[in-house]
């Protein structure tokens, strides 16, 4: 039995030839450059095809398919558990949907181009953008709080690490509507859920958590304007992959103070409530947003994976409120998952501002993990019947078999050609079958066939329509 690959979701950074090598090796510096194409070069079509796929993209052959189908199950069936319903958007959207003021990593690293009626349009990064739109233009039809999941693939131009992809899949679950933090509190209950159900302990992992109110409160302390506490949160989120005194320098080039400055890195290296509180207070919508989702986390009982890192900020501009981030507790991962409450979204869309909170969690961080602890599934390939005329004339004989069966929701593997026995019980094992019917020209004319059961070797007749 063939353990999947996992193949497609590991498939090396390198290119695998010259015509796959990454021409544009650098993320997009730029708006401008992010979309500048190479000159069009004239295809050879002399030359064979490369077969490899595009740097950092996957191809999915049948042992990887199932083992993300595997993973996709499980996305779905926590979302459900939870009360969600399926949603999907395109993956081609317009680029003004992705534009936002603040200096994001994300903007740099779109894949974006204008399509042949002179439209900006770009593969979507993420899927909240979508997620936003939709919503305004369903508006007053949909019945509010909104709770949707999604799982659908992203495109990111990306320096490729342990992974981190061009593309990847993201599950999404979000609540529209929701002012408060049982949102957030249930949205976390579900990941721990998911992680749970795939064999992932809190030892495994974690979820950091914390609020940029927390840093909100901090910055209004020194009249920091809003324009520039976006930023800052971005910049922040650059903690730990750039230096000090590059993060310090960049916090300067948007007008921070000194003072504000190492008051904030101060506060970022908070790691326990009592402290933050001590800083900042007790009373404060930071503070008490956060008291109240450590209460729930108890009330759900996942607090063992859950503790305050102020540090926490994430990358995306639209975050107004609580944020989270999923970890690995061996430091070796990047993010496993994030997500956080973004109340002004709707807004910088000309829309009214809605109550919003959710998270992405992508398919390739994951496997990883779970490859790292060994707990990766085997998802075996199994096609319970395996149908075969032992004569060439019982063809259509073996095509009736097959569709009684399948008519009956059997799944059937039909033996199309004139195939030795050998090749066929080599096939049964393949497949895992556990049955192999065989028609023969003896029983088929008594309307009969030969089932042998394949674990046990045990071996009947029975009538073609009494097959179950
Ligand atoms: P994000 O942190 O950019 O958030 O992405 C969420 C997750 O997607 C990451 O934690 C990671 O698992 C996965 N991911 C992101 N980029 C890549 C990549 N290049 N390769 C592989 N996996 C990746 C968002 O996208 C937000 N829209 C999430 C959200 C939903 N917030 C509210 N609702």
């Amino acid at each position: 039995m063939a353990p999947a690959t996992v193949d497609a979701f590991m498939a090396p950074a390198t290119p695998l030839s010259a015509d796959n090598s990454d021409v544009n090796a650098t993320p997009h510096a730029s708006r401008s450059s992010s979309v500048s194409s190479p000159p069009y070069q004239a295809v050879d079509y002399s030359q064979k095809i490369d077969v490899n796929p595009r740097k950092g993209t996957r191809d999915f052959p049948p042992e990887d398919m199932r083992l993300r189908n595997w993973l996709f199950q499980n996305f779905r069936e926590v979302s459900q558990l939870f009360g969600f319903e399926e949603v999907d958007y395109p993956i081609l959207e317009s680029e003004a949907l992705y534009i936002r003021k603040g200096g994001e990593e994300i903007r740099d690293q779109i894949y974006c181009f204008e399509d042949r009626g002179n439209r900006r349009v770009a593969l979507r990064p993420e899927l909240t953008p979508s997620l936003a739109r939709l919503v305004m233009q369903k508006g007053q039809s949909l019945s509010y709080p909104i709770k949707w999941y999604a799982i659908g693939q992203c495109w990111r131009y990306e320096n490729m690490t342990r992974g981190r992809r061009r593309e990847h899949y993201q599950w999404n679950m979000d609540i529209i509507g929701v002012p408060d933090v049982t949102g957030e509190a249930e949205l976390i209950s579900s990941i721990v859920t998911f992680f749970k159900r795939i064999g992932i302990t809190a030892k495994d992992v974690g979820i950091k958590i914390s609020s940029r109110k927390v840093l909100q409160e901090v910055m209004s302390l020194y009249s920091v304007p809003e324009t520039s506490f976006t930023k800052a949160c971005i910049i922040i989120d650059k903690m730990g992959k750039i230096t000090i005194e590059e993060l310090k320098k960049e916090l300067k080039s948007i007008e921070l103070s000194n003072d504000a400055i190492e008051n904030l890195l101060q506060v970022l290296s908070i790691k326990s409530f009592t402290e933050l509180e001590e800083k900042l207070g007790g009373t404060g919508e930071a503070i008490n947003e956060l008291k109240q989702l450590f209460s729930l986390a108890e009330k759900f009982g996942y607090s063992e994976w859950i503790q305050f890192d102020a540090s926490v900020v994430r990358g995306l501009a639209y975050y107004t409120g609580i944020v989270f981030e999923g970890f690995d507790r061996e430091g070796k991962l990047r993010a496993v998952c994030g997500g956080g409450r973004y109340d002004r979204l709707f807004s910088t869309f000309g829309g009214d501002d809605l109550p919003a909170c959710g998270f992405g969690f992508g398919d390739a961080v994951i496997i990883e993990l779970l490859k790292e602890r060994r707990l990766l599934p085997e998802v075996p390939l199994e096609i319970e019947n395996i149908v075969c005329s032992l004569d060439p004339d019982l063809k259509g004989a073996a095509a009736r078999v097959a569709s009684v069966l399948r008519g009956k929701g059997r799944c059937v593997d039909l033996v199309l050609e004139n195939k030795p026995l050998k090749w066929v019980f080599k096939r049964a094992a393949r497949i895992n079958a556990r049955r192999l019917i065989l028609v023969g020209s003896a029983e088929w004319e008594k309307g009969m066939v030969v089932v042998k059961i394949l674990s046990s070797g045990e071996q009947y007749q029975v009538n073609v329509d009494e097959l179950e």
